[in-house]
């Protein structure tokens, strides 16, 4: 992996010789996971990926998806168990480690989207039974759905995401019937919290992805991250009708508006992207603090940079690092 843009106030990642005083490291495309046993450290980057690639980086923007996860997964705890033991740094949140199960849920409200795998996409294509789910004629770009439907994907390691059926899922043996069961009706729990929530604070949830693990006890747990502007569309509710009317797309405060801009420019994911330039990054960077401000109702406040001796320090004398006696499990 290549970060093609550099930033000076953006944190990159952890240096190898300082996550090498901590544990074992990944670097996933966004985030940095440290392996601490039965725990892990997940480090939020400021890095962005769309297209499956590292594009730049977005000031503050790891700092706004852990903070957010945080609110998040303690607001949703009562429909599913979250893995967040602590956010120990703006940057870092300690989590029980699980067993991921080997597909993402995506729950979707809207035909909309802009890649190859997106709703409108394959609508647009002249497709009318997508991911095992039947589309009426006549249907317009960001048209609402009649009710959320979930399209899973595969979670690949490395390149694209396969989309499955629900059916695939289960035939597939990705997850067994009784456990999808039990993810599917989660999901649209969640999913219907978050479009509550959201829309209270003036946003639209219009989709999202969420990651399954199988934590301590055999418990289904919800892991990753949740209903950020990552793993998520937001729209500002207030001018989805008015823009809608003068056929307009909606306010995006998400990273669509990263893939609409390199679409606008001609990219359609083939090949290597251009890096993300410092507009493009500001205005980013701006959306995903609004979403952060809006939901949670308290101001960012922004963590000092360089960040990466501060967040080195917290996981290194975070008590959270390590379950303590036997009666974690
Ligand atoms: N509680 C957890 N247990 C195990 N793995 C997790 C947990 N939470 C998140 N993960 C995994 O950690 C990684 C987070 O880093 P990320 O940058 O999102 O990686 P990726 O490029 O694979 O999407 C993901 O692979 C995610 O599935
Ligand atoms: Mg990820």
């Amino acid at each position: 992996m290549t970060v093609v843009a550099a930033n000076t106030y953006a944190f990159e990642g952890l240096p190898d010789e300082v996550a090498a005083g901590l544990g074992p490291m990944r670097r996933g495309k966004v985030r940095d996971v440290i392996d601490l046993g039965d725990r892990l450290a997940l480090v939020a980057t400021d890095r962005l990926s769309a297209f499956d690639q590292v594009l730049g980086l977005v000031p503050h923007r790891g700092q706004i998806l852990n903070q957010l996860s945080a609110w998040w997964f303690e607001g949703l705890a009562d429909l599913v168990p979250p893995h967040i033991v602590a956010a120990v740094d703006p940057n870092v949140s300690i989590v029980e480690k699980c067993d991921p199960l080997p597909v993402e849920v995506v729950v979707r409200s809207r035909l909309t989207g802009t890649t190859s795998t997106s709703l409108w996409t394959r609508y647009e294509s002249g497709r009318r039974r997508i991911d095992g789910i039947d589309f009426r004629d006549g249907m317009v770009k960001n048209d609402p759905l009649p009710r959320p439907v979930i399209t899973p994907t595969t979670k690949a390691r490395s390149g694209h995401d396969q989309p499955l059926s629900e059916a695939d899922v289960i035939s597939g043996g990705w997850v067994g019937a009784e456990r999808w069961d039990q993810v599917r009706t989660v999901a649209l729990e969640l999913f219907d919290r978050g479009q509550q929530t959201a829309q209270a604070a003036g946003l639209v949830l219009v989709d999202t992805k969420y990651e399954f693990g199988i934590g301590p006890g055999d418990r289904l747990t919800l892991i990753d991250e949740v209903h950020t502007p990552d793993s998520s569309r937001f729209w500002r509710l207030a001018t989805v009708e008015s823009r809608r009317q003068a056929g307009l797309e909606p306010e995006n405060l998400d990273k669509e508006i990263v893939r609409l801009a390199y679409a606008a420019a001609g990219y359609r994911g083939e090949g290597t992207p251009e890096p993300l330039s410092d507009t493009l990054a500001a205005e980013t960077a701006a959306a995903y603090r609004q979403v952060f401000e809006v939901l949670t109702g308290a101001p960012l406040q922004p963590a000092p940079y360089p960040a990466e001796s501060r967040i080195a320090a917290a996981v290194a004398t975070s008590p959270h690092a390590r379950r303590v006696g036997n009666g974690a499990r």
